[in-house]
């Protein structure tokens, strides 16, 4: 199973303002978003990631969503939602247990962050929106840490959007 990183941030690196919007998401990204959820199948989130949705009226998303949490969340969604409080890697456990090719982590920061610290990011994949964010979260947490990356590929989605595709050097 691959494990592939995919966001959508302003050219500096935000993936939500100040409040924890993610209002400057164009149609064309959403509709990308989509297509690579239907084909994965699967989107795993942390809590404030969760919360934003569930406030945007968006979630849950198409196929499973795993929520990383140590609280108590009561599940109203059924089978579709998971709320885990296991670790990273446990967590991916359960998706490949599921048969799924693709592991999607979707975010947020500090979620990005506590997968990739473990070593468990094959790819990051950033849409990059035609915006500049002064104060918002970042693609990962602040915390200390440094990944090498080797370019896989570059694409323009739009007249003023680029894919980037990086694997993460282990
Ligand atoms: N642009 C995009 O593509 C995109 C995508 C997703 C989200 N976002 C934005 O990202 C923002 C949220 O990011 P964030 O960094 O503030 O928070 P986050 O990563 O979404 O959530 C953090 C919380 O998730 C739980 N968590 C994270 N990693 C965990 C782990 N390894 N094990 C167990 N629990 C874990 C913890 O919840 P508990 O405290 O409950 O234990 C933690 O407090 C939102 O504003 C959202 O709009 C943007």
């Amino acid at each position: 199973m691959k494990t592939i990183m995919y966001l959508a941030m302003t050219l500096n690196g935000k993936i939500a303002d100040g409040k924890g919007s993610i209002g400057f998401f164009s149609d064309n990204e959403w509709n990308l978003f989509q297509k690579e959820m239907r084909k994965w199948g699967n989107i795993m989130m942390g809590r404030r990631a969760f919360e934003v949705s569930l406030k945007a009226e968006v979630f849950p998303y198409h196929g499973l969503n795993i929520v990383m949490t140590k609280e108590k969340i009561k599940n109203r969604w059924g089978e579709s939602v998971i709320f885990f409080g296991g670790s990273p890697a446990e967590a991916l456990r359960l998706l490949d247990d599921r048969g799924f090719e693709i592991a999607y982590i979707g975010g947020g920061g500090m979620l990005n962050y506590s997968f990739l610290k473990e070593g468990l990011i094959d790819e990051i994949m950033v849409d990059v929106e035609p915006t500049v964010i002064g104060v918002g979260v970042g693609l990962l947490a602040e915390e200390e840490i440094r990944s090498k990356l080797k370019l896989i590929d570059v694409k323009k989605i739009s007249e003023d959007e680029v894919r980037l595709r990086y694997s993460v050097i282990r």
